[in-house]
């Protein structure tokens, strides 16, 4: 027999097509064989074996295959021997299926395990808490300030954080070249606008829409051309309080501030009350508390005074009810502005106003 005539050999072709099937799924097989022999296995590497998996099949089994050309032999092949020879072709054909079907049953049922554990939640790890934001400690201060006002029967105004000349300065008995322009200093625009120094413009906005007899706080913003330091801020917060009305005097003043300041800071705060000079009151008084650092022994903070100034108060001046139309033989009333960032500094221990504006989340999220 030539070898030519053994190629040609219906059996040897069989045999052959087996022999190649074999080495090729022989790294299958041990999925079947073993098993831990999956172990390991990435997902996507099950993956892709499945895709190999697959084509073997075709390549094995599919109509091109070796295996399926001896089918076309049966026929040739001599009766005698064509069922033994059909037989063989048959179990060979079974024999690959079922090896195929097992290798990719155990193959998919790993792939399902590892889908499920890779989308699988552990119910018991602890969860990612949202972090939630809060409110800044100057909104904390200005929301305390509001309803100790309110509850003194005060209406809350709202102003405007940009201002002409003539309600930042003009209306408060501020004319052009006063000193008092000078130690405001702001920042101002092209077109005549200023960004406001003082909440004291509010009290021109309210008279003039509300009328009197009024009552109101306006907590803002404010800007001026300081430098900063641990009690100053280029931007800062006031609140503006005023009070017009028939027979209001310097008594009702003071014991507005006085009981505001009680109900803010407790009956322990030391509070002084100072004559000083705005040019819309007539007579002008200061409001200082003792030291928020060295409570009142004399530090850098308060300059070794032991005193920090909170604000500016005093009787409203009859030129400013003057120029807003009422008749200040009538009416008299008071006004003060207090600082709230220093405010904020004593009621929560800082010893710098500049830290509520760092923006510093370790700094921030204490005032939760
Ligand atoms: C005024 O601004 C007056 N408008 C207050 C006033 C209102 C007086 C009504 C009379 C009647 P003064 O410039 O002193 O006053 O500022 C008031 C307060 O703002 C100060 O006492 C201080 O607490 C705060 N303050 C002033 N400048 C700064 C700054 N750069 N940074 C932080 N707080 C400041």
């Amino acid at each position: 027999m030539t070898v030519h005539e053994t190629d040609q050999d219906p059996s040897h072709r069989v045999e052959a097509a087996s022999k190649a099937f074999e080495q090729e799924f022989e790294r299958f097989a041990r999925f079947t064989r073993d098993p831990n022999g999956l172990v390991g296995l990435t997902l996507d590497e099950a993956l892709s074996d499945e895709r190999s998996l697959a084509d073997l099949r075709t390549r094995h089994l599919g109509k091109k295959s070796p295996l399926s050309a001896t089918k076309k032999l049966i026929g040739k092949v001599p009766s005698d021997q064509r069922a033994a020879f059909g037989q063989r072709v048959q179990s060979t054909e079974a024999g690959f299926v079922a090896q195929l079907d097992a290798a990719e049953s155990t193959l998919k049922q790993y792939i399902e395990l590892q889908r499920t554990a890779r989308e699988s939640i552990d119910v018991t790890l602890p969860g990612r808490r949202p972090r939630r934001g809060h409110r800044h400690p100057i909104t904390l201060v200005r929301e305390r300030i509001e309803d100790i006002f309110v509850a003194l029967g005060y209406a809350i105004e709202d102003g405007r954080e940009i201002e002409t000349d003539f309600y930042n300065f003009t209306a408060l008995n501020i004319p052009d070249n006063h000193p008092a322009r000078g130690t405001q200093d702001t920042f101002y625009t092209t077109d005549g606008f200023a960004l406001r120094s003082q909440t004291s413009t509010v009290q021109i906005h309210a008279m003039q829409r509300r009328g009197v007899p009024v009552r109101m706080i306006a907590p803002g913003r404010v800007f001026r051309r300081d430098t900063p330091d641990p009690t100053h801020n280029p931007m800062f917060f006031q609140v503006e309080g005023l009070c017009v009305d028939r027979g209001i005097t310097m008594a009702h003043l003071k014991g507005t501030v006085a009981e505001f300041l009680r109900r803010m800071f407790g009956p322990d705060t030391v509070t002084r009350f100072r004559p000083s000079y705005f040019p819309f009151t007539e007579p002008s008084a200061e409001f200082d508390f003792s030291c928020f650092k060295c409570k009142g022994m004399g530090c850098r903070i308060c300059k070794n005074s032991g005193w920090i100034e909170l604000g500016g108060s005093g009787m409203v001046h009859p030129n400013v009810l003057r120029t807003v139309g009422v008749d200040s033989q009538e009416y008299s009333g008071f006004a003060f502005g207090l600082g709230i960032d220093r405010m904020a500094a004593l009621m929560y221990n800082l010893d710098d106003i500049r830290l509520l504006f760092e923006n510093d989340v370790r700094f921030l999220e204490q005032f939760e």
